[in-house]
């Protein structure tokens, strides 16, 4: 069975929550989801084994908490060129002109630009802290996990 990686950072549990919905619709779309907190992932073997790798952060300061700079510093030793990957998020503000500076879009461009995987077609999925918990939410994503896991067909 083709297996994903989620792996995210969270200081409130907001992409925590997003971390399990991804991995649910992962599974609905018939593949494997495995879920795990960027700070256990010590090494490079960590990484190793996966079909596809979704990336999880808040945005902190309109840029990465430092503990996320560090993980991708690893993942650039990790070998991943050419393996899908996404990227996603919570936010509190909107400030609709910089949304492509909050942390899943830097991750994205970093995924590309320095790991060379291949961009999910979805892009980075940002999602403010009040809707994670909503219906709504749930539901985007979850879409955003089964989109993905549908890509690895
Ligand atoms: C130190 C710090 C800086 C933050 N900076 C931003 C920011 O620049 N823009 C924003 O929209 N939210 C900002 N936030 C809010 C978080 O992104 C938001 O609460 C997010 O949902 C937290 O996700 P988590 O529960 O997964 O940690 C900041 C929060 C903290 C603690």
């Amino acid at each position: 069975m083709t297996k994903v990686l989620i792996a995210y950072f969270s200081s409130t549990g907001k992409t925590e929550t997003m971390a399990q919905y991804i991995a649910e619709g992962v599974r609905f779309s018939g593949h494997e989801a495995v879920v795990r907190k960027m700070l256990e992932i010590k090494d490079v073997k960590g990484l190793s084994g996966y079909d596809g790798y979704i990336f999880g952060s808040p945005t902190f300061m309109v840029d990465l908490p430092k503990p996320v700079k560090t993980f991708l510093l690893l993942t650039q030793n990790a070998k991943l060129e050419g393996k899908i990957s996404g990227a996603f998020g919570s936010y509190r503000h909107d400030v609709s002109y910089k949304h492509d500076a909050y942390a899943p879009a830097i991750i994205f461009n970093v995924l590309q630009k320095e790991n060379k995987m291949k961009p999910f077609e979805l892009g980075p999925f940002n999602l403010k802290e009040d809707s994670v918990e909503t219906r709504e939410g749930m539901k985007a994503c979850q879409d955003y996990g089964r989109v993905f896991g549908e890509k690895l067909l």
